[in-house]
């Protein structure tokens, strides 16, 4: 059996995929540029998979090292989540982004037919723009709101001119709704830089005293409670819904499907979890709505259960006590282990 590549391995999602890989009897293969990300982490998937997984570092845009992997390495399947993924940095940035995320992109998708690998790429609720409906098949229209999410779009629309050329071609689109939580172990989580712009991370961090309250970004939304509500997924079960389109590659075609639990929770229910997790209350305040927000956005995952026989498991309870769990474990993130 050949490897199963994972560009952006040392990432939060990276990383959980290799763990989870190894765990259902795949041999994974880690390449990341480590611009965002720790080297350290690999000691924490070495400690959780008692072995080591083989790394390279490179970028998955750089054609001459992704050749030279693809030559030494039989590559069965990609899954490929190399890129920038900050949506407030990719307006400031668009051309980095574009640049970034599309030229890695290419680089993978021209390996993968090249040597007849399968590719899962790393695609993301954002590409739904303005839910017309909810909750959202993957037959919605697809639109974007910012750069971010149009490299993601863009990417998916490559891929499907890609794979018209080339009716051979075995590749799955996984659109990701808002992954959180962290590995049961505490040794693996997200590891944001700075003040995190995503909510579970900054109200982990408040949970521990870290940062002082929780800004709520408006609740004046026509949601439940007015606050924003979102489909929170475990970052466990989002690995192993990778794992689940990787025991299907043998079919040839495109398929996609959303990686979500078909629930939304409000930023209020959110808190309230991570205060269960906690034991004891965090302190938020209502701030003024961040521009470019939607109100709600959650999945029907049904495709995924029926075709792959895959579905969410872990509560948003289990996503909040992993979390706290690593962020109390890991105050510093990976720059402890620096
Ligand atoms: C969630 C909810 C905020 C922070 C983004 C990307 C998406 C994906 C996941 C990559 C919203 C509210 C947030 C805070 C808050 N990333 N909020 N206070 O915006 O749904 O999705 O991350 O694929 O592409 O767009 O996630 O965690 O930033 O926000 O009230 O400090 O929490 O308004 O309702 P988002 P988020």
């Amino acid at each position: 059996m050949g490897k199963i590549l994972v560009t952006g391995g040392t990432g939060y999602l990276g990383t959980h995929m290799l763990v989870e890989l190894v765990k259902q009897g795949y041999e994974p293969l880690c390449v990341d540029n480590l611009h965002n990300s720790n080297p350290s982490v690999l000691l924490a998937v070495k400690e959780i998979c008692g072995k080591e997984i083989p790394f390279i570092k490179a970028d998955a845009g750089d054609v001459a090292a992704m050749r030279a992997l693809f030559a030494e390495y039989q590559i069965d399947a990609v899954i490929h989540f190399a890129g920038h993924k900050a949506v407030g940095e990719s307006v400031a940035h668009p051309l980095m982004y574009y640049r970034n995320n599309y030229d890695s992109a290419l680089t993978i998708l021209e390996m993968c037919l090249k040597h007849g690998s399968a590719l899962v790429f790393s695609s993301s609720a954002t590409v739904y723009g303005v839910p017309h409906f909810l909750p959202l098949t993957e037959d919605h229209p697809l639109s974007a709101v910012n750069p971010y999410g149009r490299t993601k779009l863009y990417i998916e629309e490559t891929i499907r001119d890609v794979a018209l050329a080339h009716p051979e071609f075995n590749v799955s689109i996984l659109r990701y709704f808002n992954p959180v939580g962290a590995h049961e172990s505490g040794l693996l989580g997200e590891d944001p830089k700075g003040i995190p712009a995503n909510l579970t991370p900054y109200v982990a961090k408040v949970a521990v005293g870290e940062l002082k309250e929780v800004q709520v970004y408006g609740d004046d939304y026509d949601t439940p409670d007015g606050t924003g509500v979102r489909d929170y997924i475990h970052v466990v079960d989002l690995a192993k819904g990778h794992v689940a389109v990787i025991d299907h590659i043998d079919k040839e075609g495109v398929f996609v499907y959303n990686l979500g639990t078909g629930h939304g929770y409000s930023v209020l229910e959110v808190i309230k979890a991570y205060e269960k997790a906690a034991g004891h209350p965090i302190p938020y305040a209502i701030k003024p709505r961040r521009p470019g927000d939607i109100a709600a956005c959650y999945a029907d995952a049904s495709k995924a259960e029926k075709e792959l026989g895959w579905k969410a498991e872990l509560t948003i309870d289990d996503m909040a006590a992993s979390s706290l769990n690593w962020q109390t474990k890991n105050p510093n993130g990976f720059r402890d282990a620096e």
